[in-house]
């Protein structure tokens, strides 16, 4: 459901640029003035000191999905044949100023990617053929529009720069990356042990000031780390490691520890090691829905216990569907 915030009329201005900047102001609709309130349209709820208050704005459902096609629509009726037109699709993915979308059984595919780049201001498409694969969770994209697909995609402040027909960005996950903003603080010393291009290093340093080593096997994703850290100004905070976490993650070091990948379960040991004694451990892992969380965090309580050591839960989220019955989810482990 389409979420705006509440704030009061005196912040309002002050407020909206700082979404501005956060990338979080959704300008597709209108801010609504009532009282001595005002009602701003976000994406997700922000991390901001103003009191707010969260409100859904259901009159949006239908008008907000539908406005860009209209206008493909327009543009594309009677220059593609009626099956084509039939199957434009009506969902995609905008990261920075690249898109990507499913195109399946169109013919005439450049002709429509042009002119959803052009509504959608887009310097490229690209058609997802296959959705996410491998350890190093790489996109099977297929190039149909433009040449570049390097952008930088700018979510709650936090600048990404990456290659979107190289390197995976699940928005699925934008509020995990807001939460992880939230979690830590100056005195801690976190290791992401799966950082990628840096989708939880950077809020954690950005927001927290914690200290972060952050470990990627990716050459190509570590490349963007390397440059997202700098993009971002924590050069002080991040470390990255490029390699394979088993190997290169600091031990007996950590109070955090952050697994963002989908077979964490299997690394925790690992993890075990990295945290000097006690901490809290960030755990994803993708799994039936009917385990989750309970079936998965005895799984892991017995792998804390056969390490000599106590977990508790304190915290778990379904992030999203990952297939039919199967979800992506994360617990929040407590260890001593
Ligand atoms: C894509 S990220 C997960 C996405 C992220 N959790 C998010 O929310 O968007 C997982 C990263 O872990 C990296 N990776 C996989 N196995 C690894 C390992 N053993 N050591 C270090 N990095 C690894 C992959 O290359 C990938 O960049």
């Amino acid at each position: 459901m389409p979420l705006a915030i509440v704030v009061n009329k005196r912040d309002a201005e002050k407020v909206k640029n700082e979404l501005l900047e956060m990338g979080l102001l959704d300008d597709s609709r209108k801010i609504k003035r009532y009282g001595d309130k005002v009602e701003i349209p976000v994406f997700a709820v922000p991390n901001i000191k103003v009191n707010f208050e969260i409100v859904e704005q259901e009159e949006y459902l239908e008008r907000k999905v539908f406005l860009p096609l209209e206008e493909i629509k327009e543009l594309l009726k009677g220059k593609i044949s009626r099956e084509d037109f039939e199957k434009l699709p009506r969902k995609w993915e905008k990261l920075g100023d690249v898109l990507v979308i499913k195109l399946h059984g169109i013919k005439e595919k450049r002709k429509v990617a042009e002119v959803y780049a052009k509504v959608l201001k887009c310097k490229a498409v690209l058609e997802d053929v296959g959705g996410i694969k491998g350890i190093e969770r790489k996109p099977c994209f297929k190039l149909v529009y433009g040449k570049d697909t390097e952008t930088i995609h700018v979510e709650n402040g936090i600048k990404y720069k990456f290659d979107v027909s190289k390197i995976m960005f699940s928005s699925g996950n934008i509020d995990e990356r807001i939460r992880m903003a939230g979690v830590a603080n100056k005195n801690e010393v976190v290791v992401d042990m799966f950082a990628g291009i840096g989708y939880f290093t950077l809020p954690v340093a950005v927001y927290g000031k914690a200290k972060v080593y952050a470990c990627e096997i990716n050459p190509i994703a570590y490349e963007y780390l390397k440059e997202n850290i700098l993009l971002n100004d924590v050069c002080h905070l991040v470390k990255p490691l490029l390699g394979d976490c088993r190997e290169v993650a600091p031990r007996n070091i950590a109070n955090r520890v952050i697994m963002g990948y989908l077979d964490s379960i299997k690394f925790l040991p690992y993890a075990l090691e990295i945290l000097k004694g006690e901490g809290i451990i960030h755990l994803h892992q993708k799994c039936k829905e009917e385990e989750f969380p309970h079936h998965l965090f005895n799984e892991a309580k017995k792998i804390v216990k056969e390490h000599g050591k106590e977990a508790e839960m304190i915290f778990y989220k379904k992030i999203k569907s990952y297939a039919p019955r199967i979800i992506h989810g994360v617990i929040d482990i407590k260890i001593s």
